[in-house]
């Protein structure tokens, strides 16, 4: 053990955000007073709303978790097939294809941001590509010119998994205004969240009516269903959390963003690890703050780090691994060869997400990176 002395309490890689209870108590009553707790009632109508207009889309449905409406999203697109995407993300992705019946293709990320290779997608389409589903993960942008260009060439839908990505802008554009639907989380561990929720943005308004069918069994009208849906609702009282926490993510990000960067400074140089910068012209959301281990450089290995970080009560996670491609339900898929995804299988052994939320305190980041670097000199 090094001279710095553990956590007291366990330290976790996030906290979520919680409403103020008096604001909830008053929210409950009047939910309690219009005795309508689901059904697309009043609460779920008024977030909609209210997060369309936070994130700058033109249409919004909300769903009862994040993976519901990816799986919803392929499903309002008629995909069949195969849709390409990424193994360098939460497992929900890939699956969403796979509850379709879709085949996923994986295609190699890039070295900074993590996301989709563009250069690497043409060579993945086939007769059977019907979309490609790229992830804007920690946030980071998707090269949305290039892989929309792409798309636009062969006939191809777009998906965007924004999980991360709530409240990201590009070149003064919200990120849930690309692509042809994007697909976000309000888990409990996600800056913005309705304890489990999600969100689907479209710029078409039919994809968004058949969006809320779907996720009411395909009712469409009283005596009319007309697919196959299933019940994605979210329900009013998470509803009205969300509308309680919408005005605490400006402030949350801003924390958030002061961390990364103490971070950032604090572990500025240590041989053997690396982490991204912001991005020219993109509005951050700091969702995570991810470093890489190179262990030959930094004297022990990424998951000596994670396992050696316990001892101290500080839990970290690796995020992400494995590679979706490497779960038993893909590793057979041709695409899922380690040999073409050479960037993702080494990204994945070497990055370590490190606690970051709001209400985290200075001196926990400075004691946390105190730990990493003494853990190094051993
Ligand atoms: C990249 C990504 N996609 C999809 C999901 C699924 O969202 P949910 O947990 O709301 O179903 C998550 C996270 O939870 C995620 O991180």
């Amino acid at each position: 053990m090094s001279t710095v002395e553990p956590f007291a309490r366990p330290v976790y890689v996030t906290a979520p955000l919680l409403p103020d209870l008096t604001e909830l108590k008053a929210m409950l009553e009047a939910i309690w007073e219009n005795r309508q707790l689901t059904n697309n009632g009043k609460m779920a109508r008024l977030l909609e709303r209210e997060l369309a207009a936070f994130l700058r889309v033109q249409h919004l449905s909300l769903f009862s978790n994040g993976t519901t409406a990816l799986q919803l999203a392929c499903r309002v697109l008629r995909l069949h097939g195969e849709v390409i995407t990424t193994p360098f993300t939460f497992a929900a992705t890939s699956h969403a294809l796979y509850w379709n019946g879709l085949k996923p293709v994986f295609c190699d990320i890039e070295e900074e941001t993590f996301t989709m290779d563009p250069q690497k997608i043409e060579d993945l389409i086939s007769p059977e590509t019907t979309a490609i589903m790229p992830v804007h993960v920690f946030g980071n942008p998707c090269r949305t010119e290039e892989i929309e260009g792409i798309a636009q060439k062969h006939g191809l839908k777009v998906i965007y998994d924004a999980a991360h990505a709530f409240g990201v802008e590009v070149g003064g554009k919200p990120i849930g205004a690309f692509g042809d639907i994007s697909a976000f989380s309000f888990h409990a561990t996600k800056i913005y969240h309705t304890i489990e929720g999600g969100a689907l943005a479209f710029n078409n308004p039919y994809l968004k009516e058949r969006a809320d069918a779907l996720r009411n069994f395909g009712i469409k009208s009283e005596e009319s269903v007309t697919e196959p849906g299933i019940n994605g609702k979210l329900n009013e009282i998470q509803a009205a959390i969300g509308l309680l926490l919408l005005k605490s993510v400006p402030i949350e990000i801003e924390r958030r963003k002061e961390i990364t960067y103490l971070y950032r400074n604090l572990l500025q140089g240590v041989p053997g690890i690396s982490f991204g910068k912001d991005l020219e012209g993109v509005t951050h959301n700091y969702p995570y703050f991810v470093i890489q281990i190179n262990g030959e450089e930094f004297g022990i290995t990424r998951d000596q780090l994670h396992e050696k970080l316990k001892e101290y009560n500080i839990f970290t996670r690796k995020y992400f691994y494995p590679l979706c491609s490497h779960f038993p339900c893909y590793r057979n898929l041709p695409s899922a060869d380690k040999h073409n995804l050479p960037v993702a299988e080494r990204i994945a052994e070497q990055v370590l997400s490190l606690p970051l939320y709001g209400s985290m305190e200075n001196e926990d980041v400075e004691k946390i990176c105190d730990i990493i670097k003494s853990l190094r000199d051993m």
